[in-house]
């Protein structure tokens, strides 16, 4: 169990985390069912949007069998208001202590965002074994995960940041991937014409992708 409520069960549920940035509260419920429908029920909705947390609310009050997160969650008090709003997780492109202090004690399941080994250390020591790498990509991408996976052995990453349907499943064969994260499944273009059909079949394709 991570430091901050057991991120882990909510890793171990799907392969792929979708993030999502909500421009628009109408395409919230309508993409959300989309995705739970093709099989990825654990949702990460960023911050970055004026209607993020409204969004967060309708889904958390309409798609009962989605689980759903907030994301770019950068400080206590953002993590405060997601908890308020109903979110079941929380995660961080990065980290700081205080923040990592404040997940610890809400009790709210924490994945904070780590771009080096010292980052990693300095959270497995405040207990928190499940770590998103961000941004996978750009930061050594596989490379960077299979080289720290014999000295941090204790540890398990969720890479997200430039990923893609054709390098997820490379990422979800190692040992210390615990699940990936990504915009792929909710493309622009299909979010905004309401293309729910080809959100259902990219979440249903990520959703079979095998874990090691
Ligand atoms: C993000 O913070 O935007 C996420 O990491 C998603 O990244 P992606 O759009 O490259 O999948």
């Amino acid at each position: 169990m991570g430091g901050a409520g057991d991120i882990a069960a909510i890793a171990a549920r799907a392969p792929v985390i979708p993030v999502l940035t909500i421009e628009t509260p109408e395409t919230a419920v309508p993409l959300a069912r989309a995705l739970v429908k093709g099989g990825l029920p654990v949702l990460e909705i960023t911050l970055r949007t004026q209607v993020a947390l409204e969004a967060l609310r309708t889904i958390v009050a309409e798609v009962p069998d989605a689980i759903v997160g907030a994301g770019t969650v950068l400080n206590p008090a953002q993590l405060d208001l997601v908890q308020r709003a109903g979110a079941r997780f929380a995660v961080s492109p990065g980290c700081t202590e205080s923040l990592a202090r404040a997940a610890r004690s809400s009790g709210l399941p924490f994945l904070p965002g780590v771009q080096t080994v010292s980052e990693a250390m300095a959270l497995a020591e405040l207990g928190f074994d499940v770590l998103k790498f961000f941004p996978a990509d750009a930061a050594g991408g596989l490379t960077w995960i299979k080289a720290i996976g014999a000295p941090l052995a204790d540890l398990r990453f969720c890479p997200t940041g430039g990923i893609t349907a054709e390098t997820a499943p490379a990422y979800l064969a190692l040992a210390n991937v615990a699940c990936v994260g990504g915009s792929w499944v909710a493309p622009r273009v299909a979010v905004a014409t309401g293309d729910w059909q080809s959100v259902e079949r990219l979440a249903a394709t990520a959703s079979k992708l095998k874990r090691r």
